[in-house]
C-alpha cells in the first residue's frame, strides 16, 4: 500500500469515536486522511477524550459539530448519536483504550462513543491503544475475542515506544494503517475477491506410540493471522490446521491435519484447486518408522526410535505442472544465515516466494504474538520491515502476495520455476 489518498472514501460517512487515550492526538492525522480520502466524517468523543484533545480541533477540521454528550439533540432536535449512529457507513473507534473495549463487549452505553457503536448496524472497526501489560492482560483479550465475535474488525495495535517509556505492543496503529483498513472494509470488492486460496498453520505431530509423538512448538498463530487476512480480502480460504493453540479463524475451512502425512494429503489435494498456497505450518521433517500400536512400557532400557524423513509438502506443489500449481509461497524459519538458508529452499523448492522469519535466538517467531519476517524473491530479500504484530504481518505479506500474484497470473514477472500463468 502506498500513501496516496485516491478518492477511495469519497461521499461515505464514517464516525470516528475518540477515547481516553495518550494517543487521541493522533485521532486528528485519522480525521484529517480520512477527509483527503473523500469521506465525510463525524468525531464523536468521551468525557475523557475531551481531556486530551478538544473537540474543538475536530469541528475545525470536519466543519462539522462533535458529539460529547450522550444526551445531546442535533440541530433538528433529534437525539445526536442515534441520528450518527443511523447515518454512519462505518464508525472507527481510534484509539480504544481498555476500558472503551470493555464496555463495547459487556454492551455497556456510558458515552456517546459507546452509544453509537451499540445503536449502530454499520460496520465497526477498533484501533485499540493502552499500555503492553494491560493489552495483554486476559481480560482485555477476552474483550477483543467478543468484539470480533460481534464482526467488529479489530486494527491490532503496534509494537513500540509507550506513553510509559518503555517499548512493547500495545502503541496505537500507524493512522496510514489505520485508514487503509476503513479502505480496505470498503473496497466494492476485496483485493482477493473471487481468489481461493490455502494456508497451512500450525505444527505437525508425528507418531512414536498412541500417546507419544515428536512435534514443535508452532503455536500457528502466523498461519491463522494470513488466513484471517486473506478472509477479510474477500478470499475463499481453506485452512490446513496442524496442532495449533489459538482458535481458526470464523469463515474459513479449517482441514485437520496433524501429521505431516495427513498434511500432506490435504494440501496434494486442496492445490490444484487454489490459485494461492502459503505454508507457513511447521512440518516435522522426520517421523518414527513404525509407531508402536500401544503404549510403549518403560523397562529401564534405552529407546530407540527410527526416524524417515517425511516427505517434502510444498516442493512436491512447486514440482505441479504449471496449469495446476497455485502461486506458491513457503516460509523458512532459521537460527542463522537467514538469507542465505531461505534464498535455498526457495530455488529449491521451486517457491515464488519465501517468507524468512528468525527462531531460537533472544527473539523467536515460534509462538510470539509478533514477528520480523523478511521476504526473498529470486531477485533477493524484497522487504525491510519492523516487528510487527503477526496480523500486521499478514497485511503486509498480503500487499506483496497480492501484487506478485497478479503480475504473474498476467505474465508480467517471471517466477524461478513457472509460477502460475492461467488466472482464476
Ligand atoms: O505458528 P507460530 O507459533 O505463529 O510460528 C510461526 C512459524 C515460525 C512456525 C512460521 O512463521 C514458519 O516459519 N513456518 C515454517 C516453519 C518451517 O517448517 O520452516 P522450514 O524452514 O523447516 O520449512 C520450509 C518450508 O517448507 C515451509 O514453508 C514448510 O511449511 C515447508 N515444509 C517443510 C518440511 C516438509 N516436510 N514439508 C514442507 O512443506
Amino acid at each position: 500500500m502506498n500513501d496516496e489518498h485516491p478518492a477511495s472514501l469519497a461521499g461515505r460517512r464514517i464516525v470516528v469515536g475518540v477515547s481516553g487515550s495518550i494517543a487521541a492526538y493522533k485521532a486528528v492525522l485519522v480525521v484529517r486522511r480520512l477527509l483527503e480520502a473523500g469521506a465525510i466524517v463525524d468525531v464523536a468523543m468521551t468525557p475523557a477524550a475531551a481531556a486530551f484533545v478538544t473537540p474543538l480541533t475536530f469541528a475545525s477540521l470536519t466543519h462539522r459539530p462533535v458529539v460529547s454528550d450522550v444526551l445531546a439533540l442535533d440541530g433538528d432536535q433529534q437525539i445526536a448519536h442515534i441520528e450518527l449512529a443511523e447515518a454512519a457507513d462505518a464508525i472507527l473507534l481510534a484509539p480504544a483504550t481498555a476500558n472503551l473495549l470493555a464496555e463495547l463487549a459487556a454492551g455497556l452505553v456510558p458515552d456517546a462513543v459507546t452509544a453509537i457503536a451499540c445503536a449502530s448496524r454499520a460496520p465497526v472497526l477498533v484501533a485499540p491503544a493502552m499500555d503492553a501489560g494491560m493489552w495483554t492482560h486476559p481480560a482485555t483479550q477476552r474483550n477483543v475475542a467478543a468484539l470480533r465475535d460481534y464482526g467488529y474488525i479489530v486494527i491490532e495495535p503496534e509494537v513500540g515506544e509507550l506513553a510509559s517509556g518503555l517499548t512493547g505492543i500495545g502503541r496505537l496503529a500507524d493512522p496510514v494503517h489505520i485508514v487503509e483498513a476503513v479502505e480496505r472494509r470498503f473496497a466494492r470488492s476485496g483485493d482477493l475477491e473471487g481468489v481461493r486460496v490455502v494456508v497451512s498453520a500450525g505444527g505437525t505431530r508425528e507418531p512414536i506410540d498412541p500417546v507419544r509423538f515428536i512435534g514443535n512448538r508452532s503455536s500457528g498463530k502466523m498461519g491463522a493471522a494470513i488466513a484471517e487476512a486473506a478472509r477479510d480480502r474477500g478470499a475463499s480460504v481453506t485452512l490446513v490446521a496442524g496442532s495449533m493453540s489459538v482458535t481458526p479463524p470464523r469463515g474459513v475451512t479449517v482441514v485437520e491435519a496433524t501429521t505431516a502425512a495427513a498434511m500432506r494429503e490435504a494440501i496434494i489435494g486442496a492445490a490444484p484447486h487454489a490459485d494461492i498456497l502459503v505454508m507457513a505450518a511447521a512440518v516435522a521433517d522426520f517421523a518414527p518408522v513404525r509407531p508402536a500400536k500401544r503404549k510403549i512400557k518403560r523397562d529401564g532400557s534405552a529407546l530407540n526410535v527410527e526416524l524417515v524423513p517425511n516427505p517434502d509438502i510444498v516442493a512436491e506443489v512447486g514440482e505441479m505442472p504449471e496449469d495446476v500449481r497455485p502461486f506458491l509461497i513457503g516460509f523458512a524459519a532459521e537460527s542463522d544465515d537467514l538469507e542465505a538458508n531461505a534464498t535455498g529452499k526457495l530455488r529449491d523448492k521451486g517457491l515464488d516466494l519465501i517468507v524468512g522469519n528468525v527462531i531460537g535466538g533472544p527473539f523467536d517467531a515460534i509462538g510470539s504474538d509478533e514477528n520480523k519476517v523478511t521476504v526473498f524473491g529470486v531477485e533477493g530479500p524484497l522487504t525491510d520491515w519492523p516487528m510487527l504484530p503477526k496480523r500486521q504481518v499478514a497485511e503486509r505479506l498480503w500487499d506483496l502476495i497480492v501484487d506478485r500474484y497478479r503480475k504473474a497470473r498476467d505474465g508480467e514477472s517471471p517466477a524461478p520455476r513457472g509460477g502460475r500463468r492461467s488466472g482464476g
